[in-house]
């Protein structure tokens, strides 16, 4: 059955998609199991998925029943929608096979390449194949490699297109070596760096806001903003991930790739068209203005540090060194909080604080502007604090952008209380969002690379934390400590009221 049409989403307009395979490398994994196949599931609910599609499962030691069985699986527990059971049986399960086999072994993409073939031959058709890499980053370059000498990598035909996931690397130098040993088989229109947050509605939903909207580009720089804020956190502590976060940090697992991919996108000038290059040329320009952290400036403008434990949602959770699989003695952080400068015309002197952590006491990923406030009141001494405005960009979990204004409380006085006007993406669309998995695999499917990293854009990145990174691994930076469920370390705060300033309260 489906829905009665949305009058918000009429003359919406549907792409068409060529026929198209898309193999999924790992596909017995957490990242398949929890968010690839339920959003090939929800593409296919939604009739998203092109006429000609077929999906391929690659893993080791698994066999075809078994695949299909543990695919239904991760779609009933995972898929936003819930599992129907004859869409299942009807349209997904019959594009689905299964090939076993060692990621590090060469002949596996040998017997990939005759697979491909033949489903090709059977359907009458020749599809463009999408590979997608869900398995460790250590196989990211030699899957890329045997995928080239299998000769399904640069020239062929069909063409092919690989997906890789972060982390790129773990420093700038290993990032370009990652980087050069995938392009020693594909070229970069052929590589789709995915990071999810970029697939999320609300993030898109920025670009819009800024760009389709006119009252608000004139007010976007040095002269009346006064600084911008840039929260990740998180309730979750690192989960059974302890052997992949410590090894991380919250600067390589948040900071690096989401937290600069928002802010690009925030403080970026606006792209003559929102064509893949255009956009993301302008995002690479941002992040190259970021002004490189010096030994001192670490020491200064940035924050590490980790959770002890705490209480959340009532519930007591374990300090980080207490969680399981952390080695004794790790001196990984599980926050951090950097006070940047982007060193162009349009935010020359304006402060943005990034902060990311697990275990604070939400979770909340917003961007909030504050403006300078209003040159002069007339109002007089009595009409109470005035407040200076502020947007508050909401991309997750309540999306949806929020204004501060100032407003006069009713009664015979003249007496000022701030108040917001709120905006809300749910109840203003009718429908939930889709997963940002369904939009990536479906840009991919279509070639828009729009919403992928491009290799300049992750180089800049890491340009920006590489200092940082060596600095803490050189202990040069104090690591501070919050309590789990706390607002976070006290560091955080100095590093706002150094500046006449307070963090936004999570
Ligand atoms: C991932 C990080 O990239 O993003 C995780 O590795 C983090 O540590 C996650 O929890 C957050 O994603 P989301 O979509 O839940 O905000």
């Amino acid at each position: 059955m489906s829905d009665p049409p949305n009058p918000f989403e009429q003359d919406l307009p549907r792409r068409l998609i060529p026929p198209t395979i898309l193999v999924i490398c790992g596909v017995t994994g957490d990242l398949a199991a929890r968010k690839l196949l339920p959003a090939v599931y929800e593409l296919a609910l939604g009739g998203e998925l092109p006429e000609e599609f077929r999906l391929v499962g690659v893993a080791r030691g698994s066999d075809p029943e078994h695949f299909m069985a543990r695919a239904r699986e991760s779609v009933e527990q995972f898929a936003r929608s819930g599992l129907d059971a004859d869409l299942w049986g009807r349209v997904i399960a019959p594009r689905m096979s299964y090939l076993d086999g060692d990621l590090t072994d060469p002949e596996l993409f040998t017997r990939l390449h005759a697979h491909l073939d033949e489903l090709d031959a059977a359907a009458g058709v020749r599809s463009q194949r999408l590979v997608y890499l869900a398995v460790a980053p250590s196989l990211f370059g030699p899957a890329a490699t045997s995928l080239g000498k299998a000769g399904l990598a640069r020239g062929s035909d069909p063409q092919v297109k690989v997906m890789v996931e972060k982390p790129f690397g773990r420093d700038l130098e290993s990032s370009r070596a990652l980087d050069a040993a995938i392009h020693g088989a594909f070229d970069e229109p052929q590589i789709l760096r995915v990071d999810h947050y970029l697939g999320k509605e609300t993030v898109q939903n920025l670009l819009v806001f800024r760009f389709g909207n006119g009252i608000f580009e004139p007010v976007w720089n040095r002269r009346y903003v006064d600084n911008v804020q840039l929260t990740v956190a998180e309730e979750l502590g690192i989960g059974h991930r302890a052997d992949y976060y410590d090894r991380s940090g919250a600067l390589r697992d948040v900071v690096q790739n989401h937290a600069l991919q928002l802010l690009s996108l925030i403080a970026m000038e606006p792209p003559a068209t929102f064509a893949a290059e255009a956009v993301r040329d302008e995002k690479v320009k941002l992040l190259r203005a970021i002004s490189p952290f010096s030994a001192e400036d670490v020491l200064r403008d940035t924050v590490r540090a980790r959770y002890t434990s705490g209480e959340i949602d009532g519930e007591p959770v374990p300090g980080y060194l207490e969680e399981d699989g952390v080695p004794a003695g790790s001196t990984t952080e599980t926050f951090a909080a950097l006070r940047l400068e982007i060193a162009n015309w349009r935010w020359a002197g304006v402060p943005f604080y990034v902060r990311t952590g697990k275990r604070l006491p939400v979770r909340d990923t917003e961007i909030v502007i504050t403006f300078r406030p209003a040159p002069h009141l007339p109002f007089g001494p009595d009409a109470g604090a005035v407040r200076p405005n502020q947007l508050v960009l909401s991309v997750q979990p309540d999306e949806g952008a929020s204004l501060r204004i100032t407003a006069k409380a009713p009664g015979p006085e003249m007496r000022l209380r701030p108040v917001r006007m709120d905006f809300q993406y749910g109840s203003a669309f009718m429908r939930a969002s889709p997963e940002a998995y369904e939009r990536l695999l479906l840009d991919a499917m279509r070639g828009d690379a729009t919403l992928f990293a491009r290799a300049d854009e992750v180089d800049a990145a890491w340009r920006v934390v590489d200092p940082v990174l060596a600095a803490w691994a050189r202990d040069e930076a104090p690591l501070d400590h919050y309590r789990a469920g706390s607002q976070g370390p006290g560091s955080a705060e100095q590093l706002m009221v150094r500046d006449h300033r307070e963090w936004r309260r999570l």
